[in-house]
């Protein structure tokens, strides 16, 4: 059976690709490399020993795109990982990722639509929930993005329920990630990102390999056990696991229909757990010097991922020393030379 991905080189879509070749899937790749790099490929076929099929097309670009179904008349799946995903860039450049995040889905339905393509996976973001007093976060809970990526994640939510919706005999998946994190085990795929990254570990990896000097730790004064944000921090490979299930649920259940599902641990750790763990399991190389708030920061954010569990048997094992321990290995592998 055969499984397009977009974006199937970034961080998310090349680990999920190597689980879903190891789980016996043919899988064939689309990505522009506008945040990926084309090693990467190689990466993906040297880990599994299988041959992948690729095309460096824009997804915007709809000519391209009905080349690749033209070429693949048996797609029995899409998994759309591409966009771009950095919540200050969105603010600063919106319509880019509106373009960018939005004609992407549109092309592709439109080309699942023309090819008889009946099962889509969407990569969603636990930011798409509003602000809640209660947590863990369910499914079912109100729905509200503060910034133009999150608002990209709810609109195409919207865009994929209602295609969903007059086309009954599609399947769509709609995976609500919380915060990935850590690396293969091999220490060949990881997360890279170019300049002074934004997100918690991959900046806490710079400062362990030298490349940055200490870590600012956002606010110690948040409704938490220690004041520091606490998120939901979950393996990549655990993740990638998930959208495993998520095939395995619409191979196995043709009628699945509409399915909504989180994805985390369920578990909520703060900054400083993840420090500490880092620097336990890694050795002392994290300093931290406390510093303002981010603005549109919260205190805490967990899933309940018992759905995800109930009904495709998804549940992630790894621990945070597995995911920092990772984290590192894999950057140090990408030290600056
Ligand atoms: P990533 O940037 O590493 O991967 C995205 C890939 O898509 C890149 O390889 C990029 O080159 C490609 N791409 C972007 N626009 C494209 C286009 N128009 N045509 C073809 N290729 C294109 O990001 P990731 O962390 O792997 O995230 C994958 C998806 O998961 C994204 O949609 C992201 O919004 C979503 N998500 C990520 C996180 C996270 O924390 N990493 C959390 C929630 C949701
Ligand atoms: C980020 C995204 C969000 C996405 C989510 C899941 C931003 C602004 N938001 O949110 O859209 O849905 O990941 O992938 O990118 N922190 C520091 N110092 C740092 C970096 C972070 O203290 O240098 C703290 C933050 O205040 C927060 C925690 O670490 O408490 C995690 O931050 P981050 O990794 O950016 O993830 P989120 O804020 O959850």
């Amino acid at each position: 059976m055969k499984v397009l991905f977009t974006g199937g080189l970034g961080y998310i879509g090349s680990h999920t690709a190597v689980e879903v070749l190891n789980e016996g899937f043919d899988v064939v790749i689309v990505d522009n490399l506008s945040n990926s790099k084309i090693g990467v490929l190689d990466t993906i076929k040297k880990l599994t020993g299988k041959d992948v099929g690729f095309y460096q097309i824009d997804v915007c670009d709809k000519d391209a795109l009905e080349k690749v179904f033209q070429e693949n008349p048996d797609i029995f799946a899409v998994i759309h990982f591409a966009g771009y995903k950095a919540v200050g860039e969105s603010v600063r450049e919106p319509l880019m990722y509106y373009e960018n995040n939005m004609i992407s889905t549109f092309n592709l339905l439109r080309m699942m639509e023309k090819y008889n393509c009946k099962n889509i996976i969407f990569s969603s973001s636990a930011t798409v929930y509003a602000q809640s007093e209660i947590m863990p976060l369910e499914e079912t809970f109100p729905l509200a993005a503060t910034n133009p990526y999150g608002r990209t994640k709810l609109f195409n939510e919207h865009v994929l329920i209602d295609y969903q919706n007059v086309h009954k005999d599609t399947n769509v998946i709609l995976l609500r990630y919380f915060n990935p994190i850590g690396a293969h085990d091999s220490g060949l795929l990881g997360e890279d990102p170019n300049g002074i990254p934004n997100n918690l570990m991959p900046y806490i990896c710079k400062v362990a390999v030298g490349e940055l000097d200490h870590l600012n730790v956002f606010g110690n004064d948040y409704k938490t056990k220690d004041g520091t944000g606490v998120r939901d921090y979950i393996h990549v490979v655990d993740l990638a696991d998930g959208h495993v299930k998520a095939l395995q649920k619409v191979v196995r259940e043709p009628e699945t229909g509409l399915k909504i599902y989180n994805l985390g641990t369920g578990v909520g750790y703060s900054v400083l757990d993840i420090v500490n763990t880092f620097n336990e399991v890694n050795g002392d190389l994290v300093k931290y010097e406390i510093a303002a708030r981010r603005p549109g920061d919260i205190d805490e954010c967990y899933a309940s991922s018992k759905l995800a569990e109930e009904e495709i048997g998804f549940k992630a094992t790894k621990t945070l020393a597995d995911m920092c321990r990772s984290s590192y290995e894999y950057q140090k592998n990408n030290k600056k030379k």
